[in-house]
């Protein structure tokens, strides 16, 4: 079982502008035609940022237009938030707030010997990064900058820096790169926290 952070950039390292839009990215590529249905198939469990799931709800027409659904995962999902969120009907989604270890174990326990997938944004996928538990990230690289936005990872990962495991072309908008988190030591502390 891995927990892979999965999710696409533009070329200057944002996830979505300032103002949480993802319309940029879809021109670029094809959700289908990436890596992205063999991936989610191998998922057991997902966990995403209130600002990642706010932007389903606002999009939940478009959302249900392209997939069928306005909750698109069948998996167990976890939403990161402080606050109250409204919950979208029928969707199989726990509130979860604090320390990343506790919902990593009850996604593991979830997710059978599946993979978990941490949607976003990048500081809740550094947030697994510090505690240990980021496995892997596979990021499209979208052919565009956005000058500011979110950004993909507010992260170090220098010592050891990430291991470059594949590079793939998707047409002219889009390359996917797959890398191996390297985490000198795996325990309940934090071992990529600052000191
Ligand atoms: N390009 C892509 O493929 C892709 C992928 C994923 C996301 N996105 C987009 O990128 C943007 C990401 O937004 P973002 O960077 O703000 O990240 P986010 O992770 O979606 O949301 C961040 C918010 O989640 C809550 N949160 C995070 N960690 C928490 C914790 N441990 N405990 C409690 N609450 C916690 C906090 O908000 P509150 O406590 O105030 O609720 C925090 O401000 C969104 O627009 C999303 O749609 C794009």
């Amino acid at each position: 079982m891995k927990t892979t952070y999965y999710t696409a950039t533009s070329l200057d390292g944002f996830l979505a502008t300032a103002d949480d839009s993802l319309d940029w990215l879809f021109s670029l590529g094809e959700l289908n035609e990436s890596s992205y249905p063999e991936f989610i198939s191998g998922v057991g469990a997902l966990a995403m940022g209130s600002a990642t799931y706010e932007w389903m709800l606002r999009n939940a027409d478009k959302v249900a237009a392209e997939t069928g659904s306005p909750w698109p995962y069948t998996q167990p999902a976890w939403v990161f938030t402080s606050r109250t969120l409204p919950a979208i009907d029928g969707a199989n989604i726990q509130f979860a707030s604090g320390d990343v270890r506790t919902v990593h174990a009850a996604m593991r326990a979830a997710a059978g010997d599946r993979n978990l997938w941490i949607v976003g944004g990048g500081d809740l996928a550094g947030q697994f990064y510090d505690a240990g538990l980021l496995d892997e990230i596979i990021v499209q690289i979208g052919s565009a900058t956005l000058g500011k936005g979110k950004p993909l990872f507010p992260r170090q990962a220098l010592y050891p820096a990430l291991k470059l495991q594949s590079v793939q072309q998707m047409g002219s908008g889009m390359a996917e790169l797959r890398y191996q988190v390297q985490n000198p030591v795996q325990s309940d502390s934090a071992p990529n926290a600052p000191a």
